[in-house]
């Protein structure tokens, strides 16, 4: 399950490498590094695909920044973290006080790979073990980040987390990506998936129904992934193609939504 970090992180390391990056993210580059004491040595061929998952990357980070430059007294909890460098990235005011929580082990190879930062705090604990929102400050605005996680969750772990969250804070924003009911009911016989051993186990083919799962929830917006922008403006030509023609099969460009939730 937390081999499905790589996918992830080799994407951003390719889009580091490119002449105008979308996210240029130098903090994947070093964990990699770390990661495979190979890796300046590897020829990693010209495909692009995975940019893709930098652009869900940009559109996490660009919703963090507006909500953070709103409230600068913040505690983000960033579930699922992985290696993702997002604390970096954002550099919120030591006013936020950020946490990074994932499985033990992948908290422990994070410590390996990431500098420690102040206001930043680690937690190695499954999200579905809901104590660790004991150990969180009350009482102010809440971020929550969850990218790239959902899928992995069954749906009553999901909804008694954000409903636990919503519980726990005053105010927030909640941001997270999903897959449709296809995608999850076919994920067994995804070749990615079955490489890393693993499955989804939600899918919605309307994110935005989640905002009925408490009174205080409602619905805001989707991010484009598959037909973003940036990614159409900044991939190399023969990535852009593929993706042109991948939007042109039903499903696809709505086959990760991005959506964003307050309360
Ligand atoms: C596809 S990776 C995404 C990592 C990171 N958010 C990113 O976008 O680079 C999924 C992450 O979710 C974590 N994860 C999955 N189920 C989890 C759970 N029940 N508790 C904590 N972390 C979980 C995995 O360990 C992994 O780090």
């Amino acid at each position: 399950m937390q081999k499905t970090l790589s996918p992830v992180l080799r994407a951003k390391t390719l889009d580091n490498r490119l002449p105008d990056p979308i996210l240029g993210d130098d903090h994947a580059e070093q964990a990699m590094r770390r990661l495979d004491p190979d890796y300046d040595n590897r020829a990693f061929g010209t495909s692009q695909l995975g940019l893709v998952a930098v652009v869900r990357a940009k559109a996490h980070d660009d919703w963090a920044r507006s909500f953070l430059a709103d409230h600068p007294d913040a505690a983000v909890l960033h579930l699922g973290c992985g290696l993702d460098a997002r604390v970096y990235r954002t550099d919120p005011p030591a006013t936020v006080d950020w946490y990074d929580l994932d499985y033990p082990a992948v908290i422990e190879l994070r410590r390996q790979c990431l500098p420690p930062r102040e206001h930043h705090t680690l937690i190695g604990s499954s999200v579905t073990d809901l104590t660790w929102l004991e150990r969180l400050p009350r009482g102010r605005p809440v971020l929550v980040i969850a990218e790239g996680l959902v899928p992995y969750l069954t749906e009553p772990d999901l909804r008694r987390l954000l409903t636990s969250v919503v519980d726990a804070f005053p105010t927030g924003q909640i941001q997270l990506d999903t897959v449709p009911v296809w995608a999850w009911r076919t994920s067994k016989w995804d070749p990615t998936l079955r490489r890393y051993g693993t499955r989804f186990r939600c899918g919605f083919n309307d994110p935005a129904t989640l905002a009925d799962w408490h009174p205080r929830l409602r619905y805001v917006d989707e991010a484009p992934m598959y037909d973003a922008p940036v990614l159409l403006a900044k991939a190399p030509a023969r990535t852009r193609r593929m993706y042109r023609l991948l939007n042109l099969v039903p499903g696809m460009k709505r086959s990760t939504r991005i959506v964003r939730f307050r309360f």
